[in-house]
């Protein structure tokens, strides 16, 4: 690819929301447009930035196309999504009637929604209906970026994100992830402390659902970001996307 064709990508009037909006119009999810102009603007500036992309709790690929936008208008890296990508019947309903996973990829179990559970309105109005069209979530991904030609771009792993890291060595690095899977206290704090091992001087952490009603994000950001001198920008983004930037030289660096 040459600059000229990198540059002519930039040569266009129609606005990048409007561009978000006819990418993601027909893709189930619950990522707000302003929430993905945001994720796609802040993608964007870090493309002067050694590393990839990361997604953890991808769906149907509704954010994730958008990152692998941002990727593809930047040239040079991939957006890996990593999601367990549940089956219809890996779901189970708990007594209170929400809903958790449990699942076994090469082996090994995971479990997904154990301690914040899907609650029952949005798993029977929402969650549970992809399976009418598909028998997984990852059928569904695979279509969203299959047919927007990002295929390229977007590599999917099934697993969670430590068999993900495993998966790509030591040598990984990230210049922007993505945390919007199991919103448990535990688990966000598992991937906080797993991603930020990989993240560049200068990469950026997103969060979905922070400072909402889910207490164990809050928490885990409160405790681990907002907290941490390491984290020298640390803003509330739109109502539920909060984005933390690593400082640039920061002690810890892999380089
Ligand atoms: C809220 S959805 C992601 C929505 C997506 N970002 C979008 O824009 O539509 C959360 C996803 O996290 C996944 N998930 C839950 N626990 C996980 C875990 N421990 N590791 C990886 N993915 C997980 C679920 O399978 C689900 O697809």
């Amino acid at each position: 690819m040459t600059n000229v064709h990198v540059m002519a990508r930039y040569r266009t009037t129609i606005p990048m929301i409007v561009q978000i909006e006819g990418l993601v119009q027909d893709v189930p999810g619950w990522t707000p447009i302003d929430e993905l102009y945001s994720l796609y603007t802040i993608a964007s500036v870090t493309d002067n930035l050694a590393g990839d992309i990361v997604e953890v709790g991808s769906w149907c690929g509704r954010s994730a196309v958008v990152l692998g936008l941002a990727a593809r208008n930047g040239g040079v890296s991939k957006v890996h999504c990593v999601d367990l990508f549940p089956e219809k019947n890996d779901w189970r309903q708990n007594p209170d009637g929400s809903y958790s996973f449990e699942l076994i990829i090469d082996g090994k179990r995971y479990v997904g929604y154990q301690v914040q559970t899907v609650w029952k309105d949005a798993f029977e109005s929402q969650t549970g209906k992809i399976y009418e069209r598909y028998n997984g979530v990852l059928d569904c991904f695979t279509e969203t970026v299959v047919g927007r030609g990002m295929q390229d771009v977007i590599v999917a792993h099934r697993g969670d994100l430590e068999s993900f890291l495993t998966a790509v060595g030591p040598y990984f690095r990230c210049r922007l992830a993505f945390l919007d899977g199991d919103h448990g206290y535990d688990a966000v704090c598992n991937d906080i402390r797993l991603i930020d091992q990989y993240l560049v001087p200068g990469g950026w952490l997103c969060f979905d659902d922070a400072f909402t009603s889910y207490e164990g994000v809050n928490r885990a950001l409160r405790e681990l970001i907002l907290q941490n001198p390491e984290y020298d920008f640390c803003q509330q983004m739109t109502r539920k996307l909060f984005v933390a930037r690593k400082k640039a030289a920061a002690r810890g660096e892999k380089s």
